[in-house]
């Protein structure tokens, strides 16, 4: 079903190079607009502020039947989660027998699917999160894109990063580095144009809150990058491709997706100019906000010094003491294991991803600063021996949060967290790292997992470390926190769609939508689980529905 018709586009053609001749729209206007727009470094719509916790579904345009996505997405919005972000995307390189598919992208040349099986299931989706009251981000592309094994059963789509992406387009245009996705021209032109097919339909739509880029933009994926790769490549095709958005559709904010690595030393494409404008003074009672000074690396060293001296201080008091660095000069030098080097040395601050997420916050059409976090693929800071891992982990995900809140005040935009997650030992089978599509730990059993020696945090320790980052993120002034990602049971199973269906089948078949027809292997399942899926977790739904209520309150 198609809700868009073309009238309708060809009206928002016209109407978008109305607006475009008007000079300048009032902040006025913008902040009474039915979309989302920023106001100083908030959201706002309709003339209100909007704060969200929002969820990822990437998996939803895969679901065959609209009762699926219905009750997924009304199951979601009962919590009181306000948006949803998912893949705009869905490259093939030959056109699967079953299933939704968006692009054909083959030997260089592309065709987009606009049929009921291509871009008319993103309209469904959109139109079903409308009738939820839900705003969806719609990312562009992926930076993650590796080729299966040959030996992998899972069904196409179950996994993130099998959703085609950038490497798809460097393979298919006969390239050879990943970063060739940002800099060849007739890759460029292609990817402009499934871009503008997309955004031409939406430009209408209150319902989406943003066009992101691209999911975690970097010079390197599993294609290697090229020598020449820098800061500077990406955030130049982030303003080329934001610039292309903005002529298109006056109405939507454009965001990164970027996973958020900072680099004070790097040279700038967008320098913030002047003193850093005054984050908007807290109310009376009311957290102090982040200071709107640019993050710079003296300041994280101290920062870290500061709760290891703490970490030290709670840990003399309970005894606890571990005395396994060494003494340099008087000074505690932790010993050299993996994750114990200074963050300011490692990958979060030196650009060696090719991504300098402040200066590309600051271009100005990208609306809003965005960020991700998860400790399972990349470390945030150095570990502490003084306390357990999993707080390691807590605690250096709150201060990248208070970190990137601070980087947002100082470009002056909003600050969203759009994808957070952490593997436990009941989803360690399931995990699979953005750039792999083996699950290390598949064959741990429960004994091991549940041991010391295997892989995940409890569920207690997960809880806790949500809480901790949601309450952190709330109170440095986020105006987005976004899980990743939703599990979903009772979806229906078929050929084509992303769904397992369990393999001892209790279930019935269910009845199917009208207009479709019944396939014999019908049954019922789980959506996909990449290690981060809540399926059935009451605890984590719990304090994703708290949280958006301080969030909505705040
Ligand atoms: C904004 O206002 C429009 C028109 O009055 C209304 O249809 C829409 O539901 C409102 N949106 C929100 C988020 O309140
Ligand atoms: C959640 O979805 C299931 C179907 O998958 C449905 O039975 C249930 O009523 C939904 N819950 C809410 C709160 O919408
Ligand atoms: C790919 O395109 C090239 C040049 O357009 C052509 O020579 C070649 O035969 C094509 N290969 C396939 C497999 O279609
Ligand atoms: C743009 O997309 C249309 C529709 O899929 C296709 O016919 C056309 O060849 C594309 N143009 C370029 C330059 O890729
Ligand atoms: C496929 O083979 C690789 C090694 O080549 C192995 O690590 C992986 O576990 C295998 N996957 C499956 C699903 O058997
Ligand atoms: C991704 O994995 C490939 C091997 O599959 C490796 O060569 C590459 O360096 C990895 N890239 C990153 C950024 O980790
Ligand atoms: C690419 O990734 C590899 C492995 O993670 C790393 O050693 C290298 O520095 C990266 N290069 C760039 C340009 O990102």
């Amino acid at each position: 079903m198609n809700f868009l018709p073309w009238g309708t586009l060809f009206f928002s053609i016209l109407w978008a190079s109305v607006v475009a001749a008007i000079p300048s729209r009032t902040i006025d206007t913008r902040a009474s607009s039915p979309y989302v727009s920023t106001s100083g470094s908030g959201f706002v719509v309709n003339g209100s502020s909007l704060k969200y916790i929002g969820t990822n579904v990437y998996w939803l345009p895969t679901l065959n039947t609209n009762e699926d996505i219905r009750n997924t997405l009304a199951n979601i919005s009962a919590l009181g989660i306000k948006v949803v972000r998912l893949w705009a995307f869905n490259d093939v390189a030959t056109i699967p027998a079953d299933g939704t598919w968006l692009q054909l992208i083959q030997n260089g040349t592309v065709s987009v699917n606009d049929g009921p099986n291509g871009l008319q299931k993103l309209d469904t989706v959109i139109q079903l999160a409308e009738e939820q009251g839900l705003y969806v981000i719609l990312s562009l592309t992926n930076n993650w894109d590796p080729v299966p094994l040959s030996n992998d059963t899972r069904l196409r789509n179950y996994l993130s990063n099998n959703y085609g992406g950038m490497d798809t387009y460097v393979r298919q245009f006969g390239l050879q580095t990943h970063d060739q996705f940002y800099t060849n021209p007739s890759v460029l032109t292609s990817f402009l144009n499934y871009t503008t097919q997309v955004v031409s339909r939406y430009v209408n739509s209150p319902s989406v809150f943003s066009y992101e880029l691209a999911n975690d933009a970097r010079c390197n994926s599993t294609l290697p990058a090229s020598a020449t790769c820098t800061t500077e490549t990406i955030t130049a095709w982030h303003a080329t491709v934001a610039a292309h958005i903005r002529s298109i559709d006056p109405n939507h904010l454009i965001s990164s997706g970027v996973g958020g690595y900072l680099c004070p030393d790097c040279p700038k494409l967008y320098p913030l100019t002047a003193p850093a404008p005054p984050v908007t003074s807290p109310a009376p009672g009311k957290k102090k906000r982040s200071q709107a000074k640019p993050v710079t690396k003296k300041q994280i060293l101290r920062e870290e010094s500061e709760r290891r001296r703490r970490n030290r201080e709670v840990a003399k008091r309970a005894g606890t003491l571990v005395e396994d660095g060494v003494r340099v000069r008087g000074r505690w030098v932790s010993t050299s294991t993996k994750r114990q080097q200074s963050s300011t040395s490692g990958s979060l601050y030196d650009g060696s991803y090719g991504v300098d997420s402040q200066d590309i916050s600051n271009i100005p059409d990208i609306g809003f600063s965005s960020f991700q976090l998860f400790p399972d693929q990349q470390s945030y800071g150095p570990d502490d021996p003084n306390i357990p891992s999993w707080q390691n982990i807590e605690q250096n995900g709150a201060q990248w949060i208070t970190t990137q809140a601070q980087s947002a005040a100082a470009v002056g935009k909003p600050a969203v967290l759009t994808a957070f997650g952490l593997v436990t030992q009941a989803n360690a089978p399931d995990f699979v790292p953005f750039n792999s599509t083996v699950a290390p730990f598949a064959s741990e059993n429960l004994a091991k997992r549940q041991s010391t020696l295997g892989y995940g945090v409890t569920d207690q320790q997960q809880a806790t470390t949500y809480t901790t980052w949601l309450d952190t993120g709330i109170a440095s002034g986020l105006n987005g926190i976004v899980q990743y990602q939703w599990g979903q049971s009772g979806l229906t199973a078929e050929p084509g769609t992303t769904i397992d269906p369990p393999t001892t089948t209790g279930e019935s078949p269910t009845p199917s939508s009208p207009g479709e027809t019944p396939t014999p292997q019908q049954t019922t399942g789980s959506s996909p689980n990449d290690g981060y899926a809540i399926t059935g977790s009451n605890t984590v739904q719990q304090i994703l529905g708290n949280s958006a209520q301080s969030i909505a309150a705040d």
